[in-house]
């Protein structure tokens, strides 16, 4: 793009003069050359960082071989300087590679050097970043209400694991301890009381004693009634997380805000993020409906909607060209589904979640009272979930022009059922929908499309 375009952009974006833009444009470049010329970094937030680093000055004699000592004849050549540009998490690269948003260096050292900016020569390092970028280990976590999945890996070969974020307790003897120690299962003391098995372990233990496993989340966020509820999600990203000592960069998912209400997501991130730094991370959360826009729109230029059905919540993200435009969450999603069945149907909610999750199938007629009622919850969450995404998308203020149809992805456990997509996809053609949609399908990979689009987000921010 020319600046006589990028100018003509900006006017259309903003309702200014071409004239008022230009004006704008010259005096960011201006000062954003005064500032790297002065061997000041330049930070926008979402966008990147421009970063000067200095090379120190090295001696040379004069027939143009390196010094060791100090020898006369000896010339001191000016120190260079590098410029570097790192892309923030809005900003995705959009070339063929996604290990090479950094080779950007080359065209802006070239446009210092041709501005005529003092200080030195201007570096290409993108060579040497590129390595940086392929040798530096990311990941992604999803801290979902079911499951926590961890992805890691390489970029072309991204490999996720998984743990239940459940725990069941049982009454602590020396004897009990001891078999776990010899079984290798996860545990942790609660006092001298209890013994706390926690992760996959869990759900074969209360299967065993025919208790209910308990959650340390409820609707998405840390359970303020589970008093064991930090500490298992503490012993649970440790299963799947390492301690690092080189401050190596971990994205984590967050909800939304539900839509229309407040939630405590201050807290909730918070807690996660300290955790992870007191690993050795550096951490950062993302919205989990923009991580599946990350893991699912690559080839649509990260632009469409994001849906992530779980077991607490349904989030949902607008996002243009990976910036997100709106996010939100509603609480009705598989624990509703669940509860709700077993409330009219007398039975418990684990055993119903049993029942969906090995044979509800949506795109036959329901042949049971179970069946029934999850066909008639399942209709009313995807209703009140399209619902939700129409009213966001008629009261945004901030809706980018779009001159094509924007896809709809959806992930989670919830999306698994078969028939699911034809369910959505009839009651979302009930009315009439305030912008285009070219396409409505399912994540390839439901159950990891959060962690993987972490991983695509701690990938860009390191
Ligand atoms: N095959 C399946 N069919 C129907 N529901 C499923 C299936 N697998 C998982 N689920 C449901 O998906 C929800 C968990 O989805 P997940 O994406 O792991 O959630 P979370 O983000 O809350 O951890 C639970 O309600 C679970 O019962
Ligand atoms: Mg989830």
């Amino acid at each position: 793009m020319t600046k006589r375009e990028l100018i003509t952009q900006v006017a259309a974006r903003t309702g200014l003069t071409k004239r008022s833009v230009g004006r704008c444009l010259d005096g960011l470049l201006g000062s954003l050359k005064h500032s790297i010329a002065q061997g000041r970094s330049v930070k926008l937030r979402g966008f990147g960082q421009f970063r000067v680093i200095r090379v120190r000055a090295k001696s040379q004699s004069r027939d143009g071989q390196e010094n060791t000592g100090q020898e006369s004849g000896k010339v001191v050549l000016k120190a260079r300087y590098r410029l570097r540009f790192r892309p923030g998490q809005s900003l995705v690269w959009l070339g063929e590679s996604r290990a090479k948003p950094l080779s950007s260096n080359a065209e802006i050292s070239k446009v210092l050097i041709e501005n005529n900016i003092s200080g030195g020569t201007m570096n290409d390092t993108s060579e040497a970043q590129d390595q940086t970028q392929e040798e530096a280990s990311f990941q992604g976590l999803d801290v979902g209400t079911s499951r926590i999945v961890l992805a890691s890996g390489t970029f072309n070969n991204i490999k996720t694991q998984t743990q239940l974020n459940a725990f069941v307790t049982v009454p602590y003897s020396k004897f009990t301890e001891n078999i776990l120690k010899q079984n290798k299962i996860p545990y942790q003391l609660n006092g001298s009381k209890e013994l706390v098995i926690f992760g996959n372990e869990s759900e074969k233990f209360a299967n065993s004693f025919n208790v209910e496993a308990r959650r340390p989340m409820y609707n998405g966020l840390l359970n303020p009634n589970e008093a064991n509820g930090w500490l298992v999600i503490q012993s649970i990203i440790e299963l799947l997380v390492k301690k690092s000592k080189k401050q190596e960069m971990i994205c984590f998912s967050v909800p939304g805000a539900p839509r229309g209400g407040e939630a405590n997501l201050v807290y909730h991130e918070g807690m996660i993020k300290n955790y992870l730094q007191s690993l050795g991370y550096s951490a950062k959360s993302v919205n989990e409906g923009l991580a599946v826009v990350f893991a699912e729109l690559e080839k649509d230029n990260f632009t469409g909607i994001g849906i992530s059905c779980g077991g607490g919540m349904c989030n949902v993200c607008l996002a243009f060209m990976s910036v997100p435009v709106f996010s939100f969450s509603i609480s009705k999603a598989g624990d509703y589904i669940d509860t709700a069945v077993a409330a009219v149907t007398s039975e418990v909610p684990t055993r119903i979640r049993v029942i969906k999750e090995e044979s509800l199938d949506l795109s036959r007629q329901p042949k049971d009272k179970y069946e029934n009622a999850m066909h008639i919850y399942y209709e009313e969450m995807i209703l009140t979930l399209v619902e939700a995404l129409r009213s966001e998308i008629s009261e945004s203020r901030n809706l980018p022009k779009l001159d094509r149809p924007i896809p709809i992805v959806i992930s989670g456990g919830t999306a698994k059922p078969k028939g699911f997509i034809d369910k959505f996809d009839k009651i979302f053609k009930q009315n009439d929908f305030p912008i285009k949609v070219s396409e409505v399908r399912i994540s390839d990979e439901p159950l990891t499309a959060t962690a993987r689009g972490c991983y695509i987000a701690a990938a860009y921010e390191a």
